[in-house]
């Protein structure tokens, strides 16, 4: 077949999502609380609609379906996480071995149908006794973690190749810790550089850990929602303004990271302005000595920002935009669902920033998608005919192709998501899945988007 935009042999097709989006029972079998849970019985009002994770899509009772769904439309590998607090209840101690059970069921199953799972080990859902001892502002939680990373190779490691320490993590550090959108909603940016640095301490003691196991084909990584920051224009304050923005939400991760190193001009803003976390001399070394193998790249909308308009009250809290305002480019165009802007080229740009800056690290789009609401509007003959999202889709990886073009290292494309998940606060408000997922019975329906992804999948192009 003549194709326009041919896929590297072996490139990945297929979906993200994680555990506490999906799985539901979650009060069932041992599992412990996490934050979710906690959050949502004490302020269920800032929930949409009032709806909670206790049942979400019930993956956990309907496993077996869904993937036999994955497998028909062409899935060749799944991204998903483990619930801590369903493995290890409490956060420390004893394996749940329902849980272990589950997850064991999940990944056979997966690998029956030549899917490649890729574990990944935490996507925002902390064990609440750990909230409750500070969570990452307490290294004792770090340490913690570390045993449950190597709990998770030692546990499943003989069939995952593909591990992840950590989806998003600045997410929690925005959401708990500065913005107010997740649970303990404190707004304080010292902590929240606690926070920020302990996930990276976290991190590496999770990869140091899986050298250890020597995993046959084995590779860590991490998965970060990389928001490339446009400037209003070349003038300097707005160039300056768009690489602090860079330095706060991307690199903050990414070179720690990529690099084994935190830029010297963050420290150097944080330091000036009191904000430093705290720190111990041997992390340094840790951190240098325990860099990823791959990349995983959320990419959803890029961050547009201009010079400030005029300066912040000095009593006010510390926040990031402190030194940049946020900037509404006439003419973008927006997902006035989710709000966020669609620019698809951004996917471009972070693939050859990597190649650029980061030495072409391995990675792949571990997350792209639309969120939209009230797609009940657009079935016909039964079914949703999601052409906005198809269109989404193939948008970007006409970007992505062009990015490989340029030999940028790319081995894959997953959509978030499989299915209609609960989307945290959002709930189900906005629905993201290539099947969709009746709220009140569970019923799954392929989208168009399935069928075509299935076209693409099978053909590794378009
Ligand atoms: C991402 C996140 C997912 C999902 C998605 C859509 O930032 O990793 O958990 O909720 O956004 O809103």
């Amino acid at each position: 077949m003549d194709l326009q935009y041919k896929f590297p042999e072996g490139f990945w097709w297929g979906s993200a999502t994680s555990a506490t989006q999906i799985e539901g029972a979650a009060n069932e079998e041992g599992k412990g609380k996490n934050i979710w849970d906690y959050w949502y019985s004490i302020e269920s009002n800032r929930f949409f609609e009032n709806i909670g994770p206790e049942i979400t899509s019930d993956f956990y009772h309907k496993y077996e379906e869904d993937i036999k769904l994955m497998k028909e439309i062409g899935h060749n590998s799944f991204r998903l996480s483990i619930s801590w607090s369903r493995l290890i209840p409490g956060g420390r101690g004893n394996i749940n071995l329902e849980a272990v059970k589950f997850y064991n069921n999940v990944i056979d199953q997966l690998l029956a149908n030549d899917i490649e799972p890729i574990l990944n080990l935490f996507h925002f859902d902390m064990p609440l006794e750990l909230q409750n001892e500070g969570g990452w502002e307490n290294r004792e939680v770090v340490e913690a973690y570390k045993v449950y990373a190597s709990e998770c190779f030692r546990l499943f490691g003989d069939r995952v190749k593909t591990w992840f320490t950590f989806n998003e993590p600045i997410v929690p550090v925005e959401g708990g810790y500065l913005y107010n959108f997740h649970y303990p909603n404190v707004v304080d940016f010292k902590r929240a550089a606690q926070v920020a640095y302990n996930t990276i301490l976290a991190h590496v003691k999770a990869v140091e850990s899986f050298r250890t196991f020597n995993i046959e084909k084995g590779k860590i990584g991490i998965i970060l929602n990389l928001t490339p920051s446009y400037p209003r224009s070349q003038n300097s304050a707005d160039l300056e303004a768009a690489n602090i923005a860079d330095l706060f939400f991307n690199r903050s991760f990414l070179d720690p990271a990529v690099l084994g190193q935190y830029p010297q001009e963050l420290i150097c803003i944080l330091e000036k302005y009191g904000q430093l976390p705290i720190t111990q001399k041997e992390d340094l070394e840790l951190i240098k000595n325990n860099t990823v193998d791959l990349l995983g790249v959320n990419y959803y909308q890029p961050r547009r920002v201009k010079a400030k308009e005029n300066l912040p009250n000095p009593y006010s809290p510390f926040m990031p935009e402190w030194f940049f305002d946020n900037y509404e480019m006439p003419g973008r165009k927006m997902n006035p669902y989710r709000g966020w802007e669609i620019y698809e080229k951004g996917i471009y740009d972070i693939m050859i920033n990597l190649k650029k800056n980061y030495g072409n690290i391995e990675s792949f789009v571990s997350e792209n998608g639309l969120g939209v609401e009230n797609e009940e509007r657009f079935i016909k003959d039964s079914y949703i005919q999601d052409d906005y999202r198809i269109e989404f889709i193939k948008e970007h990886l006409k970007w992505l192709h062009k990015a490989i073009e340029k030999e940028c290292n790319v081995k894959g494309y997953h959509l978030w998501t499989f299915m209609d998940n609960w989307s945290w606060t959002n709930a189900y408000k906005n629905r993201y899945g290539f099947v969709s997922v009746d709220i009140n019975t569970k019923k799954r329906t392929f989208k168009k988007s399935a069928y075509w992804f299935k076209e693409i999948a099978n053909n590794n192009g378009f």
